[in-house]
């Protein structure tokens, strides 16, 4: 006989899936991963630590060992280097509020069933309501994941040299792509479209980082607000995934309309293989996506291609970041 005869763990893990989910946001709320980070190692030293039990910080560090984010060598406990990487709070790239917001998410998911038949959520949609206070909760959870990208970007465009250039970012939630883009430009300036009560916190985020006479908002649906034009670049990060392919080529239009000639627009978000075989975080994103819209899902890239040239883009490119997002530039 050849081959590895099947066996019941993997399911049993996928089964339990939500204890991974529960673990991580469990470990963030209780900082372990800041604990590990400053030199604590041992369950009783967490327990003291976090002020937790002793019992749950040994279960909590089991828990995490078999997540692979926490390693154990001789009794003694360490982050795994992802968990060093992106979770360690204070760091900008701190993925730990995310892993707490998406603790809070579970209870939806037992809706999954009747949700997949009908194709569509059950009760009002979050993406089409304006003004949703969604997403004030999920904004400053999720502009972590952005920091890296916005970083690779400012990298490929050479923004930090580029001079006086002038950004637009549609949906720009916490600010994070200006934010990365002025602090390494100080001659760039940027406005970002969005939700007054979501432009009110990407506004107080960058006034605090000494940024708010380069910072210029506009309230309202994106759908329907003037972009305003003469843009070197403009950015449409983590969007495309909650809207139809009707609005997006509508959206991409209107953003070609706002770039001055030869402007690149950034495009970022999960984007799944021609042949839908991978990559497996987008693949499965499009199931939050269901959940929470009417129309979105986790687009191709094909899609992309195609709904950028009919919008009058000529140059599509794509590239891989250090997260489970693609980003795509288009001219
Ligand atoms: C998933 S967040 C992305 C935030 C940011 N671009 C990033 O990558 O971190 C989506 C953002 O789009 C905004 N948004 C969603 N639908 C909108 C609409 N119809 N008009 C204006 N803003 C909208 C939300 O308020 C939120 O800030």
């Amino acid at each position: 006989m050849t081959g590895t005869p099947p066996t019941s763990e993997r399911i049993m893990m996928l089964a339990n899936g939500y204890w991974a989910t529960g673990i991580l946001g469990t470990a963030a709320s209780h900082a372990v991963f800041t604990h590990l980070d400053a030199g604590t190692d041992t369950a009783d030293g967490l327990a003291a630590r976090a002020g937790i039990s002793e019992r749950g910080a040994q279960t909590l560090l089991d828990g995490l060992v078999s997540l692979g984010l926490v390693e154990v060598r001789d009794g003694r406990y360490r982050n795994s280097p992802d968990a060093a990487a992106y979770l360690v709070e204070g760091r900008p790239e701190c993925l730990g509020d995310f892993a707490k917001l998406k603790m809070a998410h579970m209870g939806a998911l037992a809706d999954l069933p009747e949700v997949v038949r009908a194709g569509r959520p059950l009760t009002d949609a979050v993406v089409e309501v304006a003004d949703n206070p969604h997403w004030e909760r999920l904004v400053t959870a999720i502009a972590a994941q952005s920091v890296p990208v916005a970083a690779i970007a400012a990298d490929v465009l050479g923004l930090a040299d580029a001079g006086e250039i002038s950004i637009l970012d549609v949906g720009g939630g916490s600010g994070v792509y200006s934010a990365t883009w002025l602090r390494l430009n100080p001659a760039a300036r940027a406005t970002q479209l969005d939700w007054r009560p979501i432009n009110a916190i990407a506004a107080r985020l960058l006034a605090e980082q000494g940024l708010a006479d380069r910072f210029t908002c506009l309230d309202g649906d994106f759908h329907t607000t003037d972009f305003g034009s003469g843009y070197d670049v403009a950015v449409y990060s983590h969007i495309a995934h909650q809207e139809g392919q009707e609005d997006n080529v509508d959206i991409f239009g209107r953003l070609r309309d706002a770039l001055r000639p030869g402007g690149t627009l950034v495009l970022n978000d999960y984007v799944v293989d021609d042949d839908r075989s991978g990559p497996p975080f987008p693949l499965i994103f499009g199931s939050e996506m269901l959940l929470k819209s009417k129309h979105g899902g986790t687009w191709r890239r094909a899609d992309y291609r195609g709904w950028l040239t009919k919008a009058g883009f000529t140059d599509v490119t794509f590239q891989p970041t250090a997260s489970p997002a693609t980003l795509v530039f288009a001219r």
